[in-house]
């Protein structure tokens, strides 16, 4: 059984990516007030969403992870969560209708408002100030008040996500995501005339399987309602430590600001505060890994992080880049498959494959991230693995922010509705368009795997 780690023992580990807050006296009031706060999340959906997710390492479902690259506390609006989880559900149900896997839904979402920075200060012109680190540590405008690490913003952090989590429990338990539904999910959509007509002509076939489905007498309960979850980079350590409790059922430790908490690449140290933190709560976790990863490496934080080897506890979010990706993954995979340990093995196309376009803008091209993909699908089919999820960098607006995708954004379309605090995400339409090339690849498998349906031995009459 492990016990809520203290204020004392995380302050003495070695913490990478942290905050500099200036008065430690006003650090301690807040963290005093947080642990306080009732839970997010409940230790019992956490153990829900472990169980969904050793079925993804074992090759039975799908997982989908995918939100902002950082919410903002401005966005935490009806509108915007509204049309985030749309972008989502219809990802998912292209994904489990096309492909007919389970999906299991994650969002980046009522949590994710801390970032890793590469550089410590920005400077513009003759001014240097602290670089933006997310909404739960400083402010987006470039002044010095604004990028002053202020710890009551760990208030706010826990108030939005709090605000937003009440929303999309409400969006997805009311009938929003009622499958019947799903030709509306995309009633207004402005985008590529292809791109919808596939989804129109998919989601005419499920109105149909649906219908035969209700006229059997299937009941519709489990039509009507669906199982989201919140996931978010476990960075900002002093949060999350107060926010652990221990579950009254069980005695023992859960991080409850989100289901899945998952730790970055830049911050996964095997003798790192972030992994001895996480190590002692219950959650799923994922864990990042990029191109310098050895399997050394993957084996050694897995086996801190989950020696029990525990079904579902372990999700590589792999983000290797398109040009890296066919080398390095499958010595990765092979070294931790060897070990006879099963993990969940996820795509992230979006962190490998960023770069800054002639005009300044920081963007990432709809066909690099497609080529990633493909990269992964290519590894797992060659190895014998399942290839277990996307994990993606989305919104459900009309943004310009990624270059490519049947629209053909180019660079100079960036400025558009580049409105991004942090890494370009895909929009809606080219979200939509990922789902479908990621549904056609496992479709493809599916077939060489076998179709639990059809594999149902009919009796002898
Ligand atoms: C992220 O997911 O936003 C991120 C910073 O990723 P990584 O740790 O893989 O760079
Ligand atoms: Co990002």
């Amino acid at each position: 059984m492990s016990s809520i780690m203290s204020r004392a023992e995380l302050r003495s580990l070695p913490m990478l990516q942290q905050p500099n807050y200036p008065d430690e006296a006003a650090l301690d009031s807040v963290i005093d007030a947080v642990e306080k706060l009732p839970p997010l999340v409940f230790a019992g959906e956490c153990d829900g969403l472990r169980a969904k997710l050793a079925e993804v390492a074992e090759g039975r479902a799908f997982l989908l992870q995918g939100g902002d690259c950082a919410e903002s506390f401005e966005a935490v609006t009806a509108q915007h969560i509204k049309d985030k989880l749309l972008v989502q559900l219809s990802m998912a149900v292209v994904m489990t209708y096309a492909a007919q896997v389970p999906v299991v839904k994650v969002g980046r979402i009522a949590g994710q408002y801390a970032k890793p920075r590469s550089k410590p200060t920005e400077t513009r012109g003759e001014t240097t100030l602290p670089s933006y680190r997310g909404d739960a540590i400083n402010g987006f405008d470039f002044t010095e008040q604004a990028r002053a690490h202020d710890p009551e913003r760990l208030i706010r952090l826990y108030n939005a996500s709090a605000a937003t989590l009440n929303l999309v429990r409400a969006f997805v338990t009311g009938g929003f995501a009622d499958l019947r539904g799903v030709h509306t999910w995309n009633r207004d959509f402005v985008g590529n005339p292809e791109v919808e007509a596939a989804y129109e002509e998919l989601a005419a076939e499920i109105d149909r399987a649906l219908t035969f489905m209700v006229a059997c007498g299937v009941d519709d309960r489990a039509l009507s309602t669906i199982d989201f979850y919140a996931s978010h980079e476990a960075l900002l350590l002093e949060y999350e430590r107060a926010m652990t409790r221990v579950d009254s059922r069980s005695q023992q430790v859960y991080g409850c600001s989100g289901h899945m908490l998952w730790i970055g690449e830049r911050t996964r140290q095997l003798d790192g505060a972030h992994v001895e933190l996480l190590r002692r709560v219950r959650n799923p976790l994922g864990i990042k890994l990029g191109p310098t990863t050895t399997p050394r490496q993957a084996i050694e934080l897995a086996d801190r992080l989950d020696p029990d080897r525990e079904p579902g506890r372990i999700t590589f979010i792999t983000r290797m880049g398109a040009d890296r990706v066919r080398e390095v993954l499958p010595r990765v995979i092979e070294g931790v498959e060897e070990t006879g340990r099963k993990v969940a093995w996820v795509c992230d196309p979006m962190h490998g494959n960023t770069f800054e376009a002639a005009n300044g803008y920081k963007t990432r091209s709809f066909n690099d991230v497609v080529e990633e993909v493909r990269g992964f699908f290519d590894v797992h089919d060659s190895l014998g693995t399942w290839p277990g999820g996307l994990h993606v960098e989305l919104t459900g607006d009309d943004v310009t922010e990624c270059v490519g995708g049947a629209l053909k954004l180019e660079e100079t379309d960036l400025a558009d509705r580049y409105e991004t605090v942090c890494d370009p995400r895909l929009n809606r339409n080219q979200s939509l368009e990922l789902a479908f090339t990621v549904a056609t690849r496992l479709r493809k498998g599916r077939r060489s795997r076998g179709n639990p349906v059809l594999d149902f031995r009919a009796k002898e009459l």
